[in-house]
């Protein structure tokens, strides 16, 4: 097959399944409306739990940093791209969190890649929830280890795959908040599990971190553990962009050797690095506890309403709130009258979950009104009946 007919080829049957992705260029993607062509939508797609993408403290941050950096950050972190800002929120990140180390980077994507290409080497074992990020699964399936991967937050059957035979080392791979359920690991007994077996176990916690546990400082702090590699990102709570990788000392010098994101890409900007330790003051303080106790409100209100949909709710607590659809074509129909009646919701479709599970991926953020969530629910009423 040539190039060009594979390519049609793929594009062909992504079209046969309704499955073809597609982008829409915005004029507002964050906040309480999304806008584009001259026309708002409530929106109820974006990763933004806080409103922080918003924020006059964090955006300022960025513009001080910009006027005192400039715009970019000139090289790699190995090279003159790792500033004094980048430092500093290293260092911050480091007490927030209670680890000895934090390394940025410029995603999460990049963080969950750069740490498991570091680690693997072809008699270990990494051993994922079956459900856990591309960035993950992604990495671990091309790494020269041997990849197992659990039913979805099953810790007996995580102990299972502990049990079998492995001759170098173990480690175990899941989410604070699954991104794409919403809901949370059972952290707590997969470390202790991961532990018994002389595992390490790594968190992404894209999802929790500014968002639930105490102070916001995610997953982890909730389930009172400290996993030996946690990574936190800003594109959704902290309302930036970018990373960090949390963890010891030795870890930590040994992923400035090895992880070839950090060596071979340019750094974060270092106005990107204040904007972040802006916004980690803001969920650090008051302000950010008062932010996610209007969250919290905003998730009990929009489950209890959605509670007598026909449409089944997931075993979420958290901001991310999918309604299962099943079918693609059905979930997709969906999402469409939403946008007819004003709201932006997106429909997810394998292969980014497990075929027959297409949803209406709802996220709620601090910046909806009460009224967004009571239209909202009235909307789906009347179309999903
Ligand atoms: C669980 C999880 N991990 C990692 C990532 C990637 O993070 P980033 O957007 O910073 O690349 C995402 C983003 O969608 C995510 O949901």
């Amino acid at each position: 097959m040539s190039w060009q007919q594979r390519i049609d080829t793929a594009l062909a049957a992504r079209r046969a399944s309704q499955t073809l992705r597609g982008r829409n260029a915005v004029t507002q993607g964050c906040g309480r409306w999304l806008e584009r062509e001259g026309q708002r939508w409530r929106n109820f797609s974006s990763n933004d739990y806080l409103a922080l993408s918003q924020h006059p403290a964090v955006v300022s941050a960025w513009q001080d940093g910009a006027r005192r950096y400039g715009v970019g950050s000139g090289g790699s972190g190995h090279i003159t791209g790792y500033s004094e800002a980048h430092q500093h929120l290293e260092q911050q990140l480091a007490l927030w969190l209670g680890y000895p180390r934090a390394l940025l980077f410029i995603s999460g994507f990049a963080a969950n890649h750069a740490v498991i290409s570091a680690l693997a080497q072809s008699d270990d074992m990494l051993i994922a929830d079956r459900l856990s990020h591309a960035s993950l699964l992604e990495a671990a399936s091309q790494s020269p280890a041997q990849l197992r991967r659990f039913a979805h937050n099953d810790t007996a059957a995580l102990q299972r795959l502990l049990t079998k035979p492995c001759c170098g080392q173990r480690l175990v791979i899941t989410e604070g908040v699954f991104s794409m359920d919403g809901d949370s690991a059972p952290l707590a007994d997969i470390m202790d599990a991961a532990h018994q077996a002389g595992a390490w176990l790594m968190v992404d916690d894209a999802h929790g971190a500014g968002v639930i546990g105490e102070g916001g400082r995610g997953s982890c702090a909730q389930a009172q553990r400290r996993p030996e590699l946690l990574v936190v990102t800003f594109g959704k709570a902290f309302g930036v962009s970018g990373a960090a990788v949390l963890c010891s000392e030795p870890l930590a010098d040994y992923l400035l050797q090895f992880a070839r994101h950090l060596i071979y890409s340019t750094a974060m900007p270092p106005a990107q690095a204040m904007a972040v330790s802006a916004a980690l003051k803001i969920i650090a303080s008051d302000e950010g506890e008062r932010l996610r106790v209007r969250l919290r409100r905003h998730i009990e209100r929009f489950r209890q309403g959605a509670g007598e949909l026909p449409l089944q709710l997931t075993d979420s607590s958290t901001a991310i709130q999918p309604l299962i659809v099943g079918d693609n074509e059905a979930a997709l129909s969906l999402a469409q009258r939403l946008r007819e009646r004003g709201f932006w919701v997106n429909a997810i479709r394998p292969p980014t979950v497990p075929p027959g599970t297409a949803r209406l991926r709802l996220t709620l953020s601090a910046v909806h009104q009460e009224e967004d969530i009571d239209a909202l629910l009235e909307v789906l009423h009347g179309i999903s009946k």
